[in-house]
């Protein structure tokens, strides 16, 4: 009896701690945005690698409809107020300015964030050309959200214009 009262808490035991020990999904990153150069956006950003592409995941809000430019920019410094200080975009190939799909980008090139009429984005996107850390990594970068949408050739930063959000990417 009392043996097995045991074996039975123990059981539970490793079922919760397995259960709050096991990840979702592999390591990642996170960004809590800031607002920039006047706007009311508010958001996070999430980066994880998915089978040697980065999963970029974002919930924002208090953006205008439509598309809007969406890097990582080579600095981890959100402190000026219009984002200047994060720099140009995250280029670890020395590539042009360019579409996301294609290989001449610059690393730190993603897709558009799509606002809906409400002013939110659900977003989730993979790329290539970026990982957490190492020479490619987005750790200690920053993301940011600008007021238009990257045209996806213009140099050096898609014409997208300002930098409206912009937040420090850290590993989680
Ligand atoms: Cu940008
Ligand atoms: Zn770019």
């Amino acid at each position: 009896m009392k043996p097995r009262f045991v074996f039975v808490l123990g059981a539970l035991a490793a079922a919760l701690l397995g259960a709050c020990a096991t990840p979702v999904s592999g390591p990642s990153a996170s960004a809590e945005l800031l607002a920039r150069s006047g706007s009311t956006v508010s958001g996070s950003v999430r980066f994880s690698e998915v089978s040697g592409r980065m999963r970029i995941e974002a919930q924002v809000g208090g953006l205008t409809p439509g598309e809007h430019g969406f890097h990582v920019h080579e600095a981890g410094d959100c402190s000026a107020a219009d984002a200047s200080s994060a720099k140009g975009h995250f280029n670890p190939a020395g590539k042009a300015h360019g579409h996301y799909g294609s290989t001449e980008r610059h690393g730190g090139d993603m897709v558009n964030l799509v606002a809906n009429a409400d002013g939110t984005a659900n977003y989730s996107v993979e790329v290539s050309g970026l990982s957490l850390t190492g020479p490619t990594g987005v750790v200690g970068r920053s993301v940011v959200i600008h007021a238009d949408p990257d045209d996806y050739k213009s140099q050096p930063a898609g014409n997208s214009g300002k930098r409206i959000a912009c937040g420090v990417i850290a590993a989680r």
